[in-house]
């Protein structure tokens, strides 16, 4: 045993390559990744703070304090998993937005302490970039030219992405994203935070036909979305019921929301795929963890000739291997910032 252990540990040293960290705090998980310059993930840790779910929702200072409270042994967990010591790091990938301020902030200031005591590179990602990043990470990996659809709490953006640095918004939700339409029907149905994985549950023993809900469209034209109409549909579905000393059936309900929903998502995307003649779609974001979704695009994209890759459902979810194979790349690429750099609450990506 301890022969076999020592020769790992030979071997390690002796086929040394360049590992980056990746570390992703900018919601509600902790999580931190190492992977090899070229891509390749060697571990992956996601800790989900538990403790929004009584208050129905992400709040934002206990999600600082929490990432304050896990993060180093999370990295550390990261690093013992990947069979790799802190001094065998060549570079640190950091989520430095769009994201809550001071969860970013978390992420961000251990990254730069890991990058100043190693003297290696700080390299900061826009998190929808790991997010698309993820396409490296399906089962069937892409390059660019693609179409990504990202869904997810925060976000609901449709991208044609011809190169890695050249990515282009060509829609997005005007209001609401499918993410928080899902938990904001949830709680208005009961349910617990996050609703999206709860209602899809429920919806895989429900029939959509049963409860009457409008398609979301804010436009046929364009590639835009709109969820909020949806949302107060449902509102006046369940106050009527209740009026009427009815209660909802919430198989029933969470299949239409869900149907709607996903409906809207598959048709636009394949728009775009159509409009820009790019023929791989990516999706991605926690709401491309949802199974209706997955099911209708593998159903739907090869019926408009296009190969619809959806990453496996964690890395899906927010997780920071995404992170970690994105800042290879722009490691690769010769990007990194100084100590100095801020978090950007507020970074968007491929918006004109
Ligand atoms: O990407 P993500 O983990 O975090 C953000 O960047 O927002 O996405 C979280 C969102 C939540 O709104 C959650 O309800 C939704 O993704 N979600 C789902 C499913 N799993 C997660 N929505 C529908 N169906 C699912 N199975
Ligand atoms: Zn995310």
């Amino acid at each position: 045993m301890r022969n076999a252990g020592m020769s790992r540990y030979a071997s390690r040293r002796f086929l040394f390559r360049p590992m980056i960290l990746g570390i992703e705090t900018s919601c509600d998980e902790t999580a931190a990744s190492v992977a090899s310059n070229e891509g390749v993930v060697l571990s992956d840790i996601v800790r989900s703070q538990a403790d929004h779910a009584r208050y129905g929702g992400v709040v934002p200072e206990l999600a600082g304090r929490r990432h304050i409270e896990v993060i180093d042994e999370v990295v550390r967990e990261a690093l013992s998993r990947a069979r790799i010591e802190v001094e065998d790091l060549t570079g640190v990938a950091v989520t430095a937005g769009p994201g809550l301020v001071g969860a970013l902030l978390v992420g961000l200031a251990y990254g730069k302490a890991v990058a100043y005591a190693r003297k290696i590179p700080l390299v900061p990602v826009n998190h929808l970039d790991g997010h698309m990043s993820a396409a490296q990470l399906c089962p069937d990996p892409v390059t660019p030219p693609f179409v990504a659809l990202i869904a997810s709490g925060g976000h609901t953006n449709l991208y044609a992405v011809r190169a890695w640095e050249s990515c282009e918004l060509l829609g997005r939700t005007l209001d609401d994203a499918a993410g928080e339409a899902f938990d904001k029907a949830a709680k208005m149905l009961g349910l617990a935070y996050p609703g999206g994985p709860i209602i899809d549950r429920l919806a895989r023993h429900g029939n959509s036909d049963r409860v009457k809900l409008p398609r979301p469209y804010p436009s046929r034209e364009d590639l835009n979305f709109s969820f909020s109409g949806l949302k107060t549909s449902l509102l006046y579905h369940l106050r009527d019921l209740k009026a009427a000393g009815a209660a909802p059936v919430l198989e029933d309900v969470a299949a239409a929301f869900e149907k709607a929903i996903v409906t809207v998502l598959v048709e636009k995307t394949l728009a775009a795929a159509k409009r820009t003649g790019i023929r791989d779609v990516v999706v991605t974001g926690g709401v491309a963890a949802n199974s209706l979704l997955r099911s209708l695009f593998k159903l739907c994209g090869p019926q408009a000739g296009v190969k619809v890759h959806i990453p496996s459902l964690h890395y899906c979810t927010d997780n920071a291997a995404m992170i970690a194979v994105a800042g290879a790349r722009l490691a690769r690429a010769g990007q990194s910032a100084g100590l100095d750099c801020e978090p950007r609450p507020g970074w968007s990506l491929g918006e004109a």
